[in-house]
């Protein structure tokens, strides 16, 4: 018999938006939207590690408390607002435990987040860190929950949260929550571009719902360039509907765009929501030489690939 590992860690990476189309407002406030999304060289890590009595499907009435710890980066919710709180009390409740307060022989999950991904910059980072919770608590107390449930679960956690899950790239439509899996061939190059002064995603989609209704943009370019591994049509055919928006509230985003432009990048757009403003490159050296001259425009410039894969569990 194999013993069960008390504590796991998930290494999970960022995402950008190579397309996002918004259809329109839906009557509960969401957007309808059709993105492309793939996961980029930039990784949270995750590590969650469980009380030896607890398990999960124990005959056993079983309960739990939840404890969150992180590495102190500024803008990381505390507690209860922290998605990765949120993600471990959902699976918990999923596997049959209680998630109760804290207290004598309560057993605990620690959860103790590590972070690389910008907060609040439209790289998903929270909801990054809330699938690998998901995963990781079900690695930790032999949950046995397949990869299909945990997206069903993560989809109660956000909008990128399914995509989390798996990573790679994916066609998501309805609110975000519907993925499908899009065959990518090749690596692209990437400067990520990045501001210590978030952006709340709400108040960008609210600002879109002020815009004229964009035309329809249909995501085939995007999706042939991304099969092919073609950087110059995907270059050419990145889109953003919440660019315009991100523009509005905060314009020196649009400027940061069109310096990419000008100093030579196949394309730049906006990530998601912003305030991140991404950069494609033809190569390596080119994307190290685009970064060189934009460190002085952000607060935090990166050169990385994509698509980077999805979350890898290690058991400790
Ligand atoms: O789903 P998530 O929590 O990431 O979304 C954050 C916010 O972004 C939502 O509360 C909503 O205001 C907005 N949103 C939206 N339509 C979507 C996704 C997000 O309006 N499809």
């Amino acid at each position: 018999m194999t013993e069960r590992a008390l504590s796991a860690t998930v290494r999970v990476p960022a995402k950008v938006n190579v397309f996002l189309a918004v259809r329109g407002r839906r009557p509960d406030g969401y957007h309808e939207l059709v993105t492309i999304l793939q996961t980029v060289g930039i990784h949270d890590r995750v590590r969650v590690r469980a009380s030896p009595g607890l398990r999960a499907r124990h005959p056993s009435h079983q309960r739990a408390s939840v404890h969150f710890g992180h590495d102190g980066v500024t803008g990381v919710p505390d507690d209860h607002q922290n998605l990765c709180v949120m993600a471990a009390h959902h699976i918990l409740a999923d596997l049959g435990i209680d998630p109760v307060e804290a207290g004598d022989g309560v057993p605990r999950v620690d959860v103790r987040l590590d972070k690389d991904i910008p907060v609040a910059a439209g790289m998903a980072g929270g909801s990054a860190d809330a699938a690998a919770t998901l995963l990781a608590v079900n690695a930790v107390l032999d949950g046995g929950r397949n990869r299909e449930h945990i997206q069903s679960l993560a989809a109660d956690l956000g909008s990128d949260v399914p995509f989390c899950v798996s990573g790679g790239t994916a066609l998501a439509t309805g609110t975000g929550t519907a993925t499908a899996q899009v065959l990518c061939r090749g690596t692209f190059h990437w400067v990520i571009g990045m501001s210590d002064e978030p952006l709340r995603t709400p108040a960008v989609y609210e600002a879109w719902d002020h815009e004229t209704p964009p035309l329809e943009m249909q995501p085939d370019q995007v999706l042939q360039a991304v099969r092919t591994g073609d950087p110059e049509l995907l270059g050419d055919s990145l889109h953003n509907d919440l660019q315009v928006a991100a523009f509005r509230l905060r314009p020196e985003l649009a400027d940061a765009v069109d310096a990419f432009l000008v100093d030579g990048a196949l394309g730049s757009i906006v990530s998601g929501s912003g305030p991140t403003v991404v950069a494609l490159a033809a190569d390596a050296a080119h994307a190290h030489d685009l970064a060189a001259r934009a460190r002085e425009r952000f607060d935090r410039v990166e050169v990385t690939t994509s698509p980077a894969g999805g979350p890898s569990l290690h058991r400790d």
